[in-house]
């Protein structure tokens, strides 16, 4: 019986939990408070589903890159205590406006998830509120440079090499991994990118940052990316692109997901 989770055992049958390590979503769900306005936001089946098979009931979910606050709202429906971070204000503003007063956090704090002396913070709020660590992180970054998200100098869209970026993003899952249960779930969602006539395996790239902080790998998660939005009504160009040239279209993105 797993100890993470609230899944009833003796109704696994009805479980809405996929367990598969294939995802096709065709359809986002526009539900609530999802409003689809944030171009290089994720859709909101991948937050609730990592929420529901990693967390329980007022368990404390982390997302060091809020976006638009998708996860945000899919921990209010779960209710789930919650704690974002995003670098740009006016998203901060938005969703913490957007959320509802309830008894469980429901907090974001405007920051660069890079900084330790910002996680100290964030870990003092914690003791403050008599909250335990964080049991579950998911963590959704630029993918590199391929969409610029501000013109802020740390915000990881902006950093000058691949290099730079997996040091940065290498920083985020230290600050996010010390403010972990000894026991919580880390999951990662990025997809791979091409450059000069390469693909750059991204993806495999952050893993593998993950792995050398000594997080244990328990899955990777292939999911489809239809219905992107810088891809959408462009199908056929991207096709005569493909055909006339050696390399494939991505449809994919990566979720890997890891163990404390
Ligand atoms: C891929 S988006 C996340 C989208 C989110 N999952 C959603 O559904 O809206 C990545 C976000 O990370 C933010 N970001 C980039 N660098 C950051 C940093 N150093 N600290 C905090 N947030 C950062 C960007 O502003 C952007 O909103």
């Amino acid at each position: 019986m797993p100890k993470f989770n609230d899944l009833d055992i003796e109704n696994w049958k009805e479980s809405d939990i996929w367990t598969d390590s294939l995802w096709i979503i065709n359809e986002r769900d526009k539900s609530g408070k999802h409003s689809n306005f944030y171009h290089g936001n994720f859709v909101p089946q991948i937050p609730h589903q990592l929420i529901l098979r990693y967390s329980k009931e007022n368990d404390l979910v982390l997302d060091p890159f809020l976006g638009s606050g998708t996860t945000a709202y899919e921990c209010e429906t779960l209710k789930r205590n919650f704690i974002g971070i995003e670098i740009q204000n006016e998203l901060v503003e938005k969703v913490q406006n957007n959320l509802d007063k309830t008894d469980k956090i429901a907090r974001v704090f405007c920051g660069d998830s890079t900084k330790k002396e910002f996680f100290e913070e964030i870990n003092l709020f914690l003791k403050d509120k008599n909250q335990n660590k964080v049991q579950l992180a998911i963590l959704h970054p630029p993918y590199a440079d391929i969409l610029k998200f501000s013109t802020l100098e740390n915000d990881l869209s902006n950093k000058k090499s691949l290099k730079e970026f997996l040091e940065s993003f290498s920083l985020v899952l230290q600050n996010t991994k010390g403010i972990m249960n000894k026991d919580g779930y880390l999951a990662i969602v990025i997809g791979d990118k091409y450059s000069s006539g390469q693909w750059i395996p991204l993806g495999f790239y952050c893993m593998n940052e993950a792995q050398k902080l000594g997080l244990t790998l328990k899955s990777v998660i292939v999911k489809n990316m239809e219905g992107n939005r810088a891809k959408m009504n462009k199908e056929g160009i991207w096709r005569y692109r493909a055909l006339t040239s050696d390399y494939y279209i991505f449809k994919h993105e990566y979720i890997f997901i890891f163990k404390n």
